[in-house]
């Protein structure tokens, strides 16, 4: 990696007020300015976070690389160190391809179903989002690339996106909507931040000194540059002041003229530009090459935008490595919500006749619409890869007509009656001769795109139309559901055997869904969002998108399992929640105070795999304090281990909670506070499936004073 600093920094200070002004903005869509005087190249940098997107040169025409599952079915994996390989092949490809700072990945909360890029955040969870984002952030940094943490903060709608103000109090901000930023920024330092659209307490994140310098730099110590949402800013000159380092994109210059003509008139310090300007700067460094030149990174040979690869280029970008990683981390994130008298695994050897319904078979979802749309290099279809499994002859009927999509957006579903019949009873007549039905059903593109709210958390009409037909058959039915966030499931739920999720998957989703089908591979995801019986029941219904461009949190601290779990309401699958082929028992729960300062203690039990299959378990631990003198959730995820295990086979587990896992935050001191008291542990396998429970009370001073079981 490059020696730090390796810009002379007093140069630097000594430039022309105008070139430092200028540093602080970007140039055109997806570069730093560069300064050949001092020995700065330009730095590119482009969007992630589940696939590089890079457009260089040509206005919306991508370069071919891989896609990978999105953000929601990385947290659905649950897996630290492979989400970590992802991101480590997302930088590789960056890197090949001369792209020096990856927009990603994505933690903002879900706090609604219905928000739009939920598909591109991995969880409704800040503990499960910090951790995967800073496996993330690690992965891509080993690469030399730089991660870009994004959107700080609060930005959980689309809708109004670029004005809506927040209102929430400070805890319900800190202990929900900054926590996941907070762990991932501890744990993996990204080199960037980028703030968000939208404005907390009417003040823009990209002009709010609270959340750029109070609450990152001074309370967490950030280093790194903070880049703002593209065209985030709408006063530069504030937007310096209260923190932001880089503007993206950039203004021809416009910006720097406001910057430097404030500077001169006396109202912004030309020491806190200097500083925005070192942390460009920095950035730039840290990101260059070895073989470091004014001309910055070189891309692998002759890679054009909106070509195809050659074999050689796509060796150089490691593709087809890239694919098998992609199959893997897809593998890993399909979630087995319903296996009713063990539908699933299908054995390809029965010679059951079987049937694939639906037009996802054909053309799977395996993104969503907006800045994080790749050009993928190769997608493998549901049904091919059935057909290469369990033969040719089985059968397929569409169901309903996909219609054609680009990166952004998506035709509008058809809508002829005699089309959309004639399909449907065609679908029929194929269940009718199977012995088992494979029904392939999702969300549409347009309802998991940036920019755009969801209005309806159900299925696409034609959809349920389809399944309402299919599920008079008779024939077994199995529903694999393409979708990157929450849907509902009436009425259609009762009659599926089983239920396979599997998110927005990447480009060889295909292959794994096949896979999992075929018990080739287990099913290995768990949710990492709520799935709602209704929209009714959902956190924010009523307090969503707001009115008159404000949006009140009023549900505080409560969001996801946090507000079912304490209002007590029914949900369709918990968080956390996903089966497997085989079975796992819990058992001799223990708990020992840690000898380290930072208190707390360690919670260690006996896993086994009690089934017959090979299989992986994500062994969730939950605290809650049992009388709280403020509002808290029942319970909160405070640990995760996702264990693999032969048929028989048992490991011990051990996960630590510290005292600030138990603290909330007080707002009355403005400080984190773990008051004295009972907590009960809980290990499960979803926040509504617990199989094993200690209780601890905790001393003043945050250290367990008894431990014994309850
Ligand atoms: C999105 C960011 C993205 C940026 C650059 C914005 O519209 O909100 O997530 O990184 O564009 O493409």
């Amino acid at each position: 990696m490059t020696p730090d600093p390796y810009i002379d920094r007093a140069a630097l200070r000594t430039l022309p007020l105008e070139e430092k002004a200028a540093l602080v903005s970007g140039v055109g869509p997806y570069h730093t300015h560069a300064i050949p005087a001092i020995g700065l190249p330009a730095a590119e940098v482009g969007d992630g976070p589940h696939g590089l997107r890079t457009e260089t040169g040509v206005e919306m025409v991508w370069i071919p690389s891989t896609g990978f599952p999105t953000g929601s079915a990385l947290g659905a994996t649950w897996d630290r160190g492979l989400v970590g390989e992802v991101a480590a092949a997302i930088g590789e490809e960056a890197r090949a391809i001369g792209v020096q700072v990856l927009l990603g990945p994505g933690v903002n909360m879900k706090r609604t179903p219905l928000c739009g890029r939920n598909f591109e955040y991995f969880s409704e969870d800040p503990l499960l989002a910090g951790e995967l984002a800073g496996s993330y952030i690690s992965g891509v940094q080993s690469t030399g690339v730089g991660a870009c943490l994004k959107h700080f903060a609060a930005n959980n709608q689309e809708t109004w996106r670029t004005e809506v103000s927040v209102e929430a109090d400070e805890r319900t901000l800190r202990e929900i909507y900054l926590e996941a930023f907070r762990r991932a920024i501890e744990a993996a330092d990204p080199w960037s931040v980028m703030c968000s659209y939208n404005r907390i307490g009417g003040v823009h994140a990209s002009q709010n000194s609270w959340l750029l310098t109070e609450v990152l730099r001074e309370d967490w110590g950030y280093l790194g540059a903070v880049v703002s949402d593209w065209d985030a800013v709408h006063d530069p000159v504030a937007a310096v002041r209260a923190g932001l380092d880089l503007e993206m994109p950039g203004t021809d210059g416009r910006s720097a003229g406001l910057i430097a003509d404030a500077v001169r008139a006396g109202e912004l310090d030309e020491t806190v530009l200097d500083r925005a300007a070192e942390r460009v700067v920095r950035l730039v460094e840290r990101t260059l090459p070895g073989g470091r030149s004014v001309e910055g990174p070189v891309r692998a040979e002759g890679i054009v935008p909106g070509a195809e690869l050659t074999d050689s280029q796509a060796a150089a970008l490691g593709a087809s490595r890239h694919h098998e990683l992609a199959r893997r981390a897809s593998v890993a994130a399909h979630t087995l919500l319903r296996n009713e008298g063990g539908a699933l695994p299908l054995d390809p050897a029965s010679g059951r006749r079987l049937a694939v319904i639906g037009g996802f078979a054909e053309t799977p979802r395996i993104q969503g619409g907006g800045s994080s749309g790749v050009q993928p290099i190769q997608v493998d279809t549901p049904l091919s890869a059935i057909r290469r499994i369990a033969g040719d002859d089985v059968a397929f009927a569409p169901g309903y007509a996909v219609p054609s999509t680009t990166f952004y957006t998506e035709e509008a579903w058809p809508t002829d009656l005699d089309e959309r019949r004639r399909l449907i009873a065609e679908a029929v007549e194929v269940a009718r001769a199977a012995e088992t039905m494979i029904v392939f059903v999702g969300l549409p593109l347009s309802d998991e795109v940036e920019a755009l709210d969801r209005t309806t958390l159900a299925l696409p009409e034609v959809q349920l139309e389809l399944l309402a037909a299919l599920a008079e058959v008779g024939t077994p039915m199995i529903v694999v559901l393409a979708a990157g966030s929450a849907v509902t499931m009436d009425p259609w739920h009762d009659a599926a055997d089983a239920i396979l999720l599997t998110w927005l998957g990447g480009e060889a989703m295909g292959a794994a869904t096949a896979e999992v089908l075929f018990g080739i591979a287990e099913p290995e995801g768990r949710l990492g969002e709520t799935f709602p019986l209704r929209l009714a029941d959902t956190p924010a219904y009523g307090r969503f998108p707001g009115k008159d461009r404000l949006v009140h949190y009023s549900e505080g601290v409560l969001i996801g399992y946090r507000w079912y779990d304490a209002k007590r309401i029914d949900v369709r699958y918990p968080f956390g929640h996903g089966l497997s082929y085989t079975s796992f028992e819990y058992s001799d729960p223990r708990v020992r105070a840690a000898a380290d300062p930072q208190g707390g203690f360690e919670v260690e039990l006996t896993m086994r795999n009690s089934g017959s299959r090979p299989g992986s378990e994500v062994v969730q631990l939950y605290v809650g304090e049992l009388e709280p003198t403020v509002v808290r959730a029942p319970r909160e995820l405070r640990g995760f281990e996702k264990v693999r295990l032969a048929p028989g086979a048992e490991t011990r587990v051990a996960m630590r909670v510290t005292a600030r896992d138990l603290a909330y935050f007080d707002e009355a001191r403005s400080r984190w506070t773990t008051p004295a008291g009972a907590y009960r542990i809980d290990v499960g396998a979803s926040s509504r499936d617990l199989r094993v429970s200690v209780s601890v009370s905790l001393g003043d001073e945050g250290i367990p004073e008894a431990l014994r079981r309850p």
